[in-house]
Parts: structure tokens; sequence; C-alpha cells
């Protein structure tokens, strides 16, 4: 049936084209096109993303941008930038494009103003930090308390710049409300040269509060004589907080002058550019910070001003409705073959799950296409040896992405030449596989054929970094935060509320007393199942 409405039309017309193109293989389409790699390739900056073995044509492509614009995808973009509140749900603007750009193209004085504030803020304190004492000593240490994205984006960009760390400060790393994740931290810490930042941009989450918590009792009870002497507060000294609510900083015990704020408008997850990013600047120096803004900068401007069939991370975004809706794959591996970026798969879960893991359309309807694929991945080589067997020969559809560096961030060449053998080989093996007469010629025992054999046409993406810098990197965060924005647009839903998480944290808070006092039983208002466990934790308790 034919539609007026040219949205509709469109994702029609890929559906049928998908009919068309389930069955071809990778083989078929690079045997038909030698130059597949020049047609689906492109580049920004320092990034060269190959989507040849993308089971695609230019027809695919062709269809796909229609979606894209007939979704008024520019449009939604322009509204972006201008700084509307496109967060309908939090009537809140989406403003971390803001935090990297320059003053003139911030959406508003005010936020120029406040973001230039901040990052002043920012430097001073970088500055100050490795001459300044901390409760008489230098600080050797700093801890990082938050959770979610007041976590996972600088601890994996500190992990992934360790090359570029300043020798003599150690990061650490607290999220985990489980005391497993802060004692051990703890019994090796001298509290005299550590610091703790506390980030929440809430400054609610139990989680990070308890912690912070704890190492501020930690901090009073191993500094007695600090808060002795007049005037001084081993709390305010060691403590740091980064968060958009200055009074529940300030109630905590924090000077109002170490508190790093940031707006509203920044959700947690791509509020790396903030000062949530700023024990990544104390870890690579300020002006390694502004190199990772930078970076972020120039894919911004390419977001912005690149044609459709050049704008990588558009193209990114379309790869995915094409993998997800028109061929059906229901997750997503990411494979970056670089020690250094090992966490890079868990920052991307939380970006793009808690983005895009969603059911009800803008209107408040049940969502027509998309949402978001299961995220997954390892870094390789160590990854191949663990899930690849999946890949390689399950009957699931998994497109993946591959990261591959050109040169390498730490020395020993060789093992770099090894770890790119193996990532080009995976993506060609899972792309072409290899036939039950392929393996027979190589000798392959004939009575293993069907265990030998690999279907392959697994499609994937390959992104080639240049090297692993703060300004690479920069490059490359944009470069997915701004194709999870696309994919928002594409399947019509908002990408940047989350209340999907808050129904857990409410419960916990109401179960917790029945775990505090054993005493208590709890009554009817909770399910069989919760009772029993809680009955039994108790019992364990007393014993
Ligand atoms: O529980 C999810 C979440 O709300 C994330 O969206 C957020 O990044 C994280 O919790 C931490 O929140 P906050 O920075 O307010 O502590």
């Amino acid at each position: 049936m034919t539609t007026n409405n040219p949205l509709k039309a469109a994702w029609q017309a890929l559906y049928r084209h998908a009919e068309e193109m389930r069955a071809t293989h990778l083989r078929a389409l690079f045997a038909e096109d030698p130059q597949r790699f020049a047609a689906f390739s492109l580049q920004s900056g320092d990034i060269l993303m190959d989507f040849s073995k993308q089971r695609l044509t230019s027809v695919t492509l062709r269809l796909l941008r229609q979606i894209a614009s007939a979704s008024g995808l520019s449009c939604w973009r322009q509204r972006m930038a201008d700084g509307n509140a496109i967060n309908h749900t939090e009537n809140r603007a989406v403003l971390h494009m803001a935090l990297r750009a320059p003053a003139q193209a911030a959406p508003d004085a005010a936020t120029a103003r406040e973001v230039a504030e901040n990052l002043e803020h920012m430097r001073a304190f970088c500055a100050a930090l490795h001459t300044q004492p901390g409760g008489g000593e230098r600080v050797t240490d700093v801890v990082h308390l938050g959770i979610g994205g007041s976590d996972l984006g600088p601890r994996m960009a500190v992990q992934a710049l360790a090359a570029c760390q300043h020798p003599d400060l150690r990061l650490h790393f607290v999220a985990n409300v489980d005391g497993a994740a802060l004692a051990p931290l703890l019994a090796r810490l001298n509290p005299r040269s550590t610091l703790f930042i506390v980030v929440s941009k809430t400054f609610a989450t139990q989680e990070t509060l308890t912690n912070a918590r704890t190492a501020r009792e930690w901090v009073d009870a191993s500094l007695p004589e600090t808060n002795a002497r007049a005037g001084a507060d081993a709390v305010a000294r060691h403590f740091v907080a980064v968060t958009s609510n200055l009074a529940a900083a300030t109630a905590f015990g924090i000077p109002a002058a170490r508190v790093f704020l940031f707006g509203e408008g920044v959700g947690g997850r791509f509020s790396l550019w903030s000062p949530v990013g700023l024990s990544l600047a104390l870890a690579i120096g300020f002006s390694g910070f502004t190199a990772l803004l930078s970076g972020a900068r120039q894919m911004d401007a390419h977001f912005l001003e690149a044609p459709p069939e050049k704008n990588l991370p558009l193209t990114l975004a379309l790869l995915d409705l094409w993998n997800a809706d028109a061929l059906g794959a229901h997750s997503h591996g990411i494979f970056p073959y670089s020690q250094s970026l090992e966490l890079f798969p868990a920052y991307l879960q939380q970006l793009e799950m808690e983005s895009l893991g969603k059911s009800v359309d803008r209107q408040g309807a049940p969502l027509a296409h998309g949402g978001s694929p299961i995220l997954w991945g390892a870094a390789g080589t160590s990854g191949q040896h663990a899930v690849f067997q999946l890949l390689h020969q399950g009957r699931a559809l998994v497109p993946c992405d591959f990261l591959l560096l050109k040169h390498a961030d730490f020395p020993l060449p060789d093992h770099h030449l090894r770890l790119l053998a193996n990532g080009l080989a995976q993506s060609a093996a899972l792309a072409f596989g290899e036939t039950p007469e392929e393996a027979r010629a190589r000798q392959v025992d004939a009575a293993l054929l069907p265990w030998r054999a690999f279907p392959g046409n697994q499609p994937s993406t390959t992104l080639l970094l240049e090297r692993l810098t703060p300004h690479v990197l920069g490059q490359l965060l944009a470069l997915y935060e701004h194709k999870v924005f696309c994919l928002g647009v594409l399947w019509n839903l908002n990408a940047f509320d989350q209340w999907g998480v808050e129904l857990g944290k409410k419960m916990a808070q109401r179960l917790l007393p029945y775990l505090e006092d054993e005493g208590e039983t709890p009554g009817a208002v909770l399910d069989a199942s919760t009772r029993g466990l809680i009955a039994a934790l108790n019992a364990g308790c007393a014993a």
C-alpha cells in the first residue's frame, strides 16, 4: 500500500529493499564491485570509516538518507545547537556541544559565560594541584567518586590516555556502593596526600553519597590534628565536588569555592566535557583536556556542516538503523583493538543503551521503528579468545564496530603490527567466512566439514584512528554522541532522558530499612519473592 506521508513512504521503501538484500552475501557484493572500499569509506579529521563490509549498496544508502531527510534530521540538529529544549520530558536543552564550542557558537551569552568560567576554574585547579599541598603534603592520589555518566566517561578516558598521564599522580575510580570497591583502596592510601572528587550531577545518588560519606569519615578520623587546628578542616581541604546542586555539595561540607558546577542541560552520559572531566584534566594536564575538547569540536563542525553523503555520525547512525530495523540485528559488538580502549565498550553501553533503550516515541505512542540493540564488546585481541566463536559460527546477526589505531600509543612496535593483523583478519573472516569447498581445499578432514565451515556475511564497520591522543579521542567520542543523537531523531524518541532507571532506585530506598532493621518484618506490601529473600538474608545476618 502506498502512502502520501514521505516518512512512511521512505520506511516502506527501505523495508522493500531489505527483502531483496536479505539473502545477499558480502562475497557477492565485493565480487560485483571491486571498488567497494572507495565507494563505502569516509574520512573526517583523524578518523577513517570503512563501511564497505556492511551488507548494503548505494541504493541502500540512498533509501536510508531519504529517511533521514523525511525525519527532519537537519532541523533537529539545528534545534539542539540552538539550545532548544529538545529533551521534552524534562523540559531541558541538550548542551554538551556548547561545552566545547567557541563562545560565539554557544546558544546564548549566559551559556558561553558559564562554560568559560567553569573551564577557568578547572584550569586554575589543575595548575595549583601539582604545587599545592593537600593537608600539608603534595597530592599523590586522586579518587574520583561517581557512578554512571559521572564515572564511565572519565574512567574510560583516563585509561585510554594513560600514555600521556602525569607521572606523579595516581588516579582511582570508585563507582560501586559495594564496599569491596572502596575499602581496599582506602587501606592503601595516605589520607594526607589524597584528594577526593565527588562527582554527582544531582548530588543525591545513593551509591556516590554513601562512598563519599565513608571517605569523609576516613579523612576525618585519619587527620584529627588537621581538624583541631584553628580554621582548618580536613574535609574542606581533601574534597572537591562536581555537581549541578551547589546547595547539597556545600551541605556535605565542601566549600563553595571547591565546587565545580555544570548545567542541567548536560546529561550525565554526555558530561565528560564539563568539570565531570576534572580527574581526566588532572591526569593528562589541562592542555590535554582542551585538546580533547578541540577534537570533539572538530567533529561537531563536521557533523553540523558535512553533507549527508559525507557525514560520519549520520552514516554510522544509518548503518545501525539498517542493521537493526531492516536486517533484524538485536545486538551490536564493539571491538577496540587497543588495550587502552578496553573500557570503551562499557562507556558506549551507557551512552547508547541509556539514550536509545526506549519503547515509547516522542508523542507517547509505542515506537514504530528501532530502539537500541544490546551493545556489548571487548578489547581485541583478548575478545577473540572469549566471544568471537559466536560471531563466526553462531546463529545471531551481530554487526560489529572494529576500532584500530594506525600508530601505537605504547612502545613494542611488533606487538602493534600483530594487533592490527588480528583486527583486520577478524573483520575479513566475519565478512567472507570460508565455504566447505575452500575448507576442503585446505585439506580439512572431510568428516569435520560441517563444523569447520564459516558462513561469513557478518557485517562490520572499521574505524581507523590516526593515533590515540586527546584530540583524536575527542573526535571519536563526539562521533558516537552524534550517532546517538541521529538515531534518536530517526527512531523518533527522546535520547536524552532516562526514566527507566528510576523505579529500581526508589525500590532500593524502600527496601533498605528492612535490611537495616532485621527485626522489621516486611508486610504484605512487598511481593512474596522479595519478602522471602529478605527473610533469608536477615536470618543469614543473624547467624
Ligand atoms: O542511574 C542512572 C543515572 O541517573 C545516570 O543517568 C547518571 O549518569 C547516573 O545515574 C549518576 O547520576 P548523578 O550524576 O546525579 O550522581
